[in-house]
Formats: C-alpha cells, structure tokens, sequence
C-alpha cells in the first residue's frame, strides 16, 4: 500500500472513496463540507441522516455516491468531542476509516481528518500509523490467506502536503510494531531462544546495529544463575541477547531496554494448571518482542541517543535438570534467592539482565514484562503497570505512552511489602504472597538495580487483546514498541 500526502482540497479530489472525520455534536455541514455536499448530490446530508450518524469517537458510517460523481464511496469516521481530541483518536480514527474503507472495495482512498494540537507532522505520522496497523493482517501460519478482497492500493492524506518525512517515520515506526506483533502471536515451536536471537541478528545486519549474544557458557562465566536457573530444564538453549544502537557521533544520552524473553512459560514443576492460560504462555516473550521492535524503529529512525537492547531468553520448562522448588539460585550481582516458586520465573531472567545493563553505565533502564497476572487482575486487559524508583524517567514515559496511544498507570513502589519475600536461608524468595504480587514482583527486581535510574512495565494485560480496538486486531497487539520509541526520541 503507498500512502502518500497532498494538498489537493477535498473538494477536488477524485478516487474510490473519500473519508472524512466530523466531531460530535458538530456533523453539521458547512464551509468545504457543504459545497462537498452539493458535488455529490446531497449524498452526505442524507448519509449522516440515515446512518444517524452523530461523530461518536469510532463510528463509522459509509454510502455509495450516485454514478458519474468523481468519488465512489463516502465514508464518515467519529471523532468524539472536539475539545477532548488526543493524538490517539487521530490514530484510532485512522484505524476505523481504513477498515471501513477496505470493507467497501476502495482501491484508492482519500483521507480527510484534523490537525491535532496544531502539529501537521505528529498528526501526519499519526494517522499514517493507525491506517497501516489497522490493515497489518498476519496469514503467515493459515494456509490460505483470510482476506481476499481488493486490497488498499493507495492513500492520500489530504492537507498534509510536504508531511513526506512524517510518513516515512510512520511506516518506520510501524515495522517495529508489526515485528513486536509478529514474534507475539507466533507459537513457541516457532519463536524461541534461538530463533530470537536470529531476529536480532537480522535486524543487527539489516540496520547496522551491534549484536552479542551471549551463550549458556557466557553467561555461566558472568555468574548469571538466577537466567540460567529457569533455563536448565529446557531441551533449546538459552541465548542472552544485546543489540546496540549508535549514533554518529557523540550520543546524547545512553539507555538501555531489557525484554523478558520467556519463550514459553510451562511455568517449571509449579506448572500452570488447567484454566491458567497456559496455551497463552507463547506470549512471555512480549517483552523481548516490545524490546526488537523498537529496536527495529530506532535502528531506522537514528536518534542521537546510544541504545542497548538486552533479552535474556529461554524456555520455562520440566525435566529431570528442571530447578526445584526450594532451590537457591545465585544472580550475577552475588545476591541469593529461595525458588519458593519456579512459575516466578521472569523475574529471575531479569534480574541478571538488569545487573548485565547496569554495568553498561547506561543514564536510564527500562525494563518491560510480561511479569504478572495480578497486574492484570489489578488494572485489566488493557492497561500495563508501571513502576520506577525515578519521577523524571515515570513522567517521561507516561507521556510517550500517552502520545503513543498505549494506556499506561504508575503503581506504587511499596518498600513495605519486600518483607513479605524474606527468606530464612537465602537473600529472598523470589515469590511474596498474593496480595500485591505485581508490586512485590517489581520489588524484587528493584534488588538488582544499584543506582541506575530504572522503571519496570508489566505489560502482562496490553501483550494481547481478545477482541480488535481501533487499529489493533485482535491477538498480538506490539504493545510498547511505540511508547520506547517515543521515550527514546523525547526524552
Ligand atoms: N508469565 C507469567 C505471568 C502472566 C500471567 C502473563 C498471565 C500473562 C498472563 C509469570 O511468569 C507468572 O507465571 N507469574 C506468576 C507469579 C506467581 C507465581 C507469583 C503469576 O502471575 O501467577
Ligand atoms: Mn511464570
Ligand atoms: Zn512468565
């Protein structure tokens, strides 16, 4: 699909169908609009009638135009109330007109929606990104393609004439995106250690980045028990996995983002039981997939800010070298844990990754996980946690995550609660007890941070969405890519 941008007003543009954005209680038509109306023989007037269309935030509404008009389908999108506009209502009205517009046939779509916050480029990339994540259709594991209907040919964002560079960045932040996707809703016989680190390998070729990845003996010189621990029982290898990303020249800033690259979680001898959603546990690597897919955008988009991209990837699983409940695990910074827990296992795969980029002498970490069901159970499907020991870093990202359209909640550091993961004979179990389990999960991480300013996001909720929202099908929706990139870039 090629999406382009142009000045040509509405009123002259011609191709299959032509959508335009109206905010609620504002579907009255005047100016532009009016003299649109009139071109297409009152077909506007009388769509917004019939569909009683009222701009509500998602709505669509679409109507055929009379023979010999230079458009063939009208297609209205709901913007919600003008004043409460966000830069994701842009994007989510993207989503839905590109929807729409591929359910009426349009090869060729013109798309007419407003500046947000009087900012052509970010409104540009916006839009760009929720039209090409709405149409991002995954057929690689179905034997025949599910859509089959005309495609989208072409785009035309109309007003946005000379956003040339806003679109190139869209489609670069998209690829992101769509490779977080991708390795998500792949099942563990697909994606795993090795396969991982032959994407970062990719990406590293493809885009120049720098790539280590650390084997089972690597890590086993650099003390990193607690990773290896989780990974002993798998049949594949574990692959510790550190992309870099350099400026020319002499970086702003140096940070470093951290996955948990759980390839499958069986969740060890405390396995998952029925109804635990273990068939899901594909997706414990949604982490390191935020972490490539970002890693992808960055690479592309070439900030003045050095980033590492680190993963520590592995299977959770059973054998007979499976670590048993009760264990001591030692972690690369010396630290002692009591495994009163194998299925709390992340944990310990990012403990030795956040000592692993502390010693890199990065400004800033971030780590992202699908860490916990309490944060779920805590703040739903669609809202990832977040935790930080640092107000700057939690402000700037709650802002990325906002612009990004990815909902994000800060959560309490509660100090008090690491005593409920005292241990007898180790340092600390590495499991508290129910209550407050996404807070004593990122308490225990905290253990394995110095001085480093750091935030935790437990994407556990967002990874995944049972149900499309906006430009977001349903399964894999990559969350995390567009907040890092945003992070990355603003802050
Ligand atoms: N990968 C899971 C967390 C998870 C649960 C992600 C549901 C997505 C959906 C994690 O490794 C895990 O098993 N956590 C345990 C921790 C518990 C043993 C303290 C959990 O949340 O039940
Ligand atoms: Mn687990
Ligand atoms: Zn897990």
């Amino acid at each position: 699909m090629e999406l382009r941008v142009t000045n040509t007003p509405i009123l002259q543009w011609s191709g299959d169908g032509l959508a335009i954005g109206l905010f609620e209680d504002a579907v009255e038509l005047t100016g532009d609009l009016a003299a649109l109306d009139e071109k297409l023989f009152g077909t506007l007037a009388e769509l917004i009638a019939e569909a009683e269309f009222k701009g509500k935030e998602g709505n669509t509404a679409s109507s055929r135009v009379g023979s010999g008009s230079p458009i063939r389908k009208i297609i209205l999108v709901g913007l919600g109330k003008q004043e409460s506009l966000k830069l994701d209502g842009i994007r989510r009205a993207a989503g839905a007109l590109a929807k729409a517009a591929k359910k009426e046939r349009c090869k060729t779509l013109g798309v007419s929606l407003p500046l947000w916050n009087g900012e052509p480029a970010t409104t540009a990339q916006a839009i760009a990104e929720g039209i090409e994540l709405a149409l991002y259709q995954d057929n690689r594991f179905k034997s025949e393609p599910e859509d089959k209907g005309p495609q989208i040919e072409q785009v035309s964002l109309l007003g946005f004439g000379g956003q040339d560079a806003a679109i190139a960045r869209a489609r670069q932040v998209c690829s992101g995106v769509i490779l977080a996707r991708e390795l998500v809703a792949a099942p563990a016989n697909i994606v795993t250690p090795i396969t991982l680190a032959e994407t970062a390998e990719t990406i590293a070729r493809e885009f120049g980045l720098g790539l280590e990845v650390l084997e089972r003996e690597d890590c086993e010189k650099l003390g990193m028990g607690a990773f290896l621990g989780v990974a002993q029982a798998s049949d594949l290898p574990p692959k510790f996995i550190h992309l870099t990303y350099k400026p020319d020249g002499i970086p702003r800033r140096k940070l470093a983002i951290i996955g948990k690259g759980l390839t499958f979680d069986s969740g060890g001898l405390n396995i998952k039981g029925a109804g635990s959603g273990i068939e899901m546990m594909k997706t414990d690597m949604g982490g390191a997939g935020a972490a490539l897919g970002a890693a992808k955008a960055i690479a592309q988009l070439k900030p003045d800010v050095e980033v590492h991209f680190i993963t520590a990837a592995t299977e959770n699983m059973i054998s007979g070298h499976a670590m048993h409940p009760g264990d001591i695990l030692t972690a690369s910074n010396g630290k002692t844990i009591e495994i009163n827990n194998t299925d709390a296992e992340g944990r310990l795969t990012l403990a030795d990754a956040l000592v692993f980029a502390e010693k890199l002498g990065v400004d800033a970490i971030v780590d992202l996980a699908t860490l916990t069901g309490a944060c779920v159970i805590a703040l739903g499907d669609d809202i990832a946690g977040l935790w930080s020991t640092d107000d700057a870093i939690a402000n700037q990202l709650l802002q990325a995550a906002e612009l990004a359209g990815e909902k994000l909640w800060r959560m309490p550091m509660e100090e008090k609660y690491f005593e409920g993961m005292k241990s007898l004979v180790a340092d600390m179990k590495n499991t508290g007890p129910r209550s407050g389990g996404s807070i004593t999960a990122a308490l225990f991480l905290k253990q394995f941070v110095k001085e480093t300013a750091w935030a935790h996001l437990d994407i556990a909720g967002p990874v995944w969405a049972d149900k499309e929202n906006g430009y977001n099908n349903a399964g894999a929706t990559g969350y995390g890519v567009r907040t890092l990139v945003h992070w990355v870039l603003n802050s």
